[in-house]
């Protein structure tokens, strides 16, 4: 029975086992994929059981996603250009960290809307969510608007990815707009973009927080259209599952009922 995980602190609240799990038995599949709740003081010893081959895979999630990659012996492209890693794996014996991210990103919003090329995108956020996004975007040609608290953030990234960085004072009329930040995650926080600005043009939104933020609840109150962040989780989960058992027709309705 080969054994994986997700790795996180906290990672009680992951959907990432029932989604896992419930693949491995449709497939027939010997696996068992469980909670990695790793406090950061024991990091190092749970990387060395990662590395004598207790598991033969892992999911990799918050607050790791940075510091895991210098435990690896070798990152996939993408995992360097964006900076982060949710997906371990070994090939060769040598322990790889990729990410899967960016692609989670990408189908969910492709579902959603299906003309991406033709439209303004807005991404909010300039942390590892949105280094995720932003490379998924320049993946299909897309230069999106990126706005941050920090501006001096955004400039930064404006450097890696193709962005024009704008303003909150000053947002640009956009159809698609992305919340890569944490605000909708505290019981109080307000919503990221004024009402007027959602009302004025924005036709689907993707609040990349797994709840019904003040965004998603004003945006769903408006008519617009929604991409369920869950959508994600699945898809990024899909990539994750083929790299874990090799198997290539991936049970993807089966691992969507587990998580809805
Ligand atoms: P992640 O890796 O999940 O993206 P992060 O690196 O901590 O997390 O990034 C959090 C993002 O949320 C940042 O863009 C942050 O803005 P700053 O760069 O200005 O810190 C944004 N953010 C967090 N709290 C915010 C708030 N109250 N208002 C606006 N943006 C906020």
């Amino acid at each position: 029975m080969k054994k994986f995980g997700v790795l996180g602190f906290p990672v009680k609240h992951s959907l990432s086992p029932l989604m896992y799990n419930a693949a491995f038995e449709v497939c027939g599949f010997e696996g068992f994929y469980e909670f990695c709740e790793v406090e950061p003081d024991d990091l190092n010893c749970f990387m060395k059981r990662v590395k004598s081959r207790e598991y033969a895979g892992l999911s990799v999630t918050v607050p790791y996603k940075e510091k895991i990659m210098e435990y690896c012996d070798e990152l996939s492209d993408v995992a360097k250009k964006i900076g982060a890693v949710n997906l371990l794996y070994f090939e060769k014996g040598k322990l790889v960290g990729d990410n899967t991210d960016w692609f989670g990103f990408l189908t969910a919003l492709k579902e959603v809307e299906s003309d991406l090329a033709s439209k303004a995108v807005l991404i909010i956020g300039a942390g590892g969510a949105a280094r995720a996004c932003l490379y998924a975007l320049n993946q299909v040609g897309v230069k999106p608007f990126l706005v941050n608290r920090t501006k001096s953030k955004a400039m930064e990234l404006a450097e890696e990815f193709l962005v024009e960085v704008v303003d909150f004072e000053n947002l640009p009329a956009s159809q698609v707009v992305v919340n890569c930040t944490s605000v909708g995650l505290g019981d109080s926080d307000p919503c990221i973009l004024p009402e007027d600005y959602l009302s004025n043009g924005v036709e689907v939104v993707f609040d990349l927080i797994y709840k019904e933020t003040p965004l998603v609840l004003q945006s769903r109150n408006l008519g617009l259209k929604l991409v369920d962040a869950k959508r994600m989780l699945l898809w990024q989960g899909v990539r994750q599952f083929e790299k874990f058992t090799d198997i290539i027709d991936v049970p993807v309705d089966t691992m969507w009922n587990s998580i809805e």
